[in-house]
């Protein structure tokens, strides 16, 4: 099949790549290629094509879309911390955005469309494992955008015949996780230590994260390209709670050096505790087990020290 992953060259999008390669597929990877230059996809150069251009210009995107069967969209220009005080990002930019991208797909009669939403924010805290049949209580403009966009995919659905796919994903880490920036916890405290600063600790043992190896969530979000005509809806979580003091000691366990670090409270900005069930995404996957923590932290330690040699 003819598979366009908008935002391939970003972390969640480039582990996808790697897997529709794997599985024999024609892959297009749309993206804006901040740094001129493929950052995540130099390995597959000769296998996918790369097309430059930015989400929010209609023609690249129906250019980018013609004869495509299934779209994954990984674009998102805000995080929950960028648009806790300015909602409105949220509004012109992931939610107009989406609108626009589903427009423009079911023009070109793309079969199917598959969005990663995110489990940390749509359900709220709840101190219980989720399944997706909780009735989802955002409380971020992040979230709030997100949840409105999986309501559109319906909508898109019912209108113009586009199916869709939604994963609701626990936080990502591993191999090609942005180390700057306003997310992504376990590469952002690696590349303070690595850079002798502290890390920063918001919130204690009540702060609880469902955490995923990244190439877990490209292996199951590749679940999609089996069926271009089916539409559901998935948790993509490890079911596994992990405080943020607990990572602090795992941290400890694996980077086998000294480091500061500083106890914050929890920024409002933060969901408190979510966990993610994903049965239903496992009754479909015989066989899949995710990876612990404990298992890939070294070789993601590994990896963000290989990153920053000269
Ligand atoms: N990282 C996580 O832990 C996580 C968890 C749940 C859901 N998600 C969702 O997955 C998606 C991808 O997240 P990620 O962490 O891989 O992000 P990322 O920033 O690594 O990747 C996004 C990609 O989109 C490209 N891009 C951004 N704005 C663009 C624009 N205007 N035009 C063209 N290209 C543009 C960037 O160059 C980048 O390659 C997001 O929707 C995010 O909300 C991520």
């Amino acid at each position: 099949m003819n598979v366009l992953v908008l935002g391939g060259d970003g972390y969640l999008g480039s582990h996808l790549v790697d897997e529709a390669v794997a599985l024999g597929h024609q892959v297009t990877v749309f993206d804006r290629f901040p740094y001129g230059t493929s950052r995540n996809l130099e390995h597959l150069r000769e296998r996918v094509r790369l097309v430059s251009g930015e989400f929010v210009n209609a023609d690249s995107l129906r250019r980018a879309a013609e004869g495509q069967d299934i779209a994954y969209h990984f674009i998102c220009m805000t995080s929950p911390a960028a648009s806790w005080n300015d909602p409105y990002i949220e509004v012109e930019g992931n939610l107009r955005g989406a609108l626009q991208l589903l427009e423009v797909l079911s023009e070109a009669k793309v079969r199917k469309v598959v969005f990663p939403s995110s489990g940390g924010t749509v359900y709220g805290t709840h101190i219980q494992p989720v399944g997706e049949q909780i009735l989802p209580k955002p409380s971020s403009p992040y979230g709030i955008a997100k949840l409105a966009t999986e309501h559109f995919l319906e909508y898109y659905r019912q209108r113009t015949g586009l199916a869709y796919d939604v994963y609701r994903i626990g936080n990502a880490y591993g191999p090609r996780q942005p180390l700057v920036g306003p997310q992504g916890v376990v590469g952002m405290w690696m590349q303070c230590i690595l850079d002798g600063r502290a890390v920063t600790v918001y919130g204690d043992q009540s702060v609880v994260r469902d955490y995923v190896y990244v190439k877990d969530i490209g292996r199951l979000m590749a679940y999609s390209l089996r069926d271009p005509e089916a539409s559901d809806l998935f948790n993509l979580g490890t079911g596994i709670g992990t405080s943020v003091l607990e990572l602090l000691e795992l941290f400890k366990q694996t980077i086998h050096q000294p480091f500061e670090y500083q106890l914050l409270p929890r920024r409002t900005c933060d969901n408190v505790c979510v966990v993610l069930d994903s049965t239903k995404l496992l009754a479909r996957l015989p066989g899949f087990r995710y990876a612990t923590l404990a298992e890939k932290l070294p070789e993601t330690w590994d990896y963000i020290k290989q990153r920053n040699r000269p």
